[in-house]
């Protein structure tokens, strides 16, 4: 019988992730098929009864629901909960078991991008929302000690820092005590939506302080390359787009589901293919 798997989310019919998903099923032989789930949050907790009660094998969460699915859920993995986000669910048994895999989906994309040891590196994180959350946790969580945050309400960026459980050095700033001591960071991340698609000449902070070698990464990926990547370009910084985190994020799900790693390049491609541009 074909196993079923699927996205969540709220809006959802502009997700790639059926794209790259089939594919790879078929790629595989496996039998399977992704679909597309519209849930609205007035309908989370039934949408999670039915899939269990129907027997989908695994699915992925996506905005707005993140953080909501918790409770619903059998278990919940020490990272994901940590994090205080799921954006993965295998069914194990007629159990739910959620995951995140955002957070470590970028590390890997990072260090294949960076190419250099991250230990000694000083890292600033732009944003304190829940794409940060996976990050921040993550990179404390693999030993990255030296990571400081900037937001626009720094309190949030204080929760986000007490609520990870992991050890750290972590400073918080606002964005323009950001921007007057950028040449301290050798790697900058956005996580802000700043930059995103349709308000592409929006940018999260000015860069007249970067360091001339540092490396600039946002997590957006429409546009592949945003303002504040341009920005960085032109102050001969490398810079890296969020292609590489939403499929690394993806093959890091495949791989809980199927126990198969998939192309990562692959999937890169499917995504490039649909937002119809070529990689920066
Ligand atoms: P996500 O879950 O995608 O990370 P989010 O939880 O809404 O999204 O978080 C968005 C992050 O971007 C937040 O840190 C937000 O700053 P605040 O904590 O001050 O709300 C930041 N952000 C959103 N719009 C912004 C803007 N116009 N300028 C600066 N930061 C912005």
């Amino acid at each position: 019988m074909i196993k079923v798997y699927g996205v969540i989310g709220d809006p959802i019919s502009h997700s790639v992730s059926p794209d790259i998903h089939n594919d790879a099923f078929s790629r595989y032989n496996l039998n399977s098929f992704y679909h597309h789930f519209h849930v609205t949050p007035t309908k989370l907790e039934d949408a999670v009864k039915g899939m269990k009660a129907i027997g989908v094998r695994g699915f992925n969460v996506t905005i707005p629901h993140k953080t909501a699915i918790i409770p619903h859920l059998d278990e919940v993995d020490e990272t994901a909960r940590a994090i205080g986000a799921v954006n993965t669910v295998v069914n194990r048994n007629g159990r739910f078991v959620g995951y995140n895999t955002d957070g470590f989906g970028y590390l890997l994309a990072l260090k294949e991008e960076y190419n250099q040891s991250l230990d000694d590196k000083r890292i600033l994180l732009i944003g304190a929302g829940g794409a940060a959350r996976g990050i921040y946790c993550t990179l404390v969580k693999e030993g990255i000690a030296n990571v400081d945050i900037a937001n626009r309400t720094v309190e949030k960026a204080k929760e986000l820092v007490n609520d990870c459980p992991y050890e750290n050095h972590t400073r918080v700033f606002s964005i323009h005590e950001a921007e007057t001591n950028l040449n301290q960071y050798d790697i900058l991340i956005n996580t802000t939506p700043e930059g995103m698609s349709p308000h592409t000449e929006r940018m999260p902070l000015q860069l007249h302080k970067l360091k001339n070698d540092a490396f600039v990464s946002d997590i957006i990926y429409n546009p592949l390359k945003t303002k504040l990547l341009e920005a960085a370009e032109q102050k001969q910084a490398m810079i890296q787009n969020g292609l590489g985190m939403f499929a690394f994020q993806a093959a890091l799900a495949f791989e809980i589901w199927t126990g198969i790693f998939p192309e990562v390049e692959r999937m890169k491609q499917i995504v490039l293919n649909k937002l119809g541009g070529t990689e920066c």
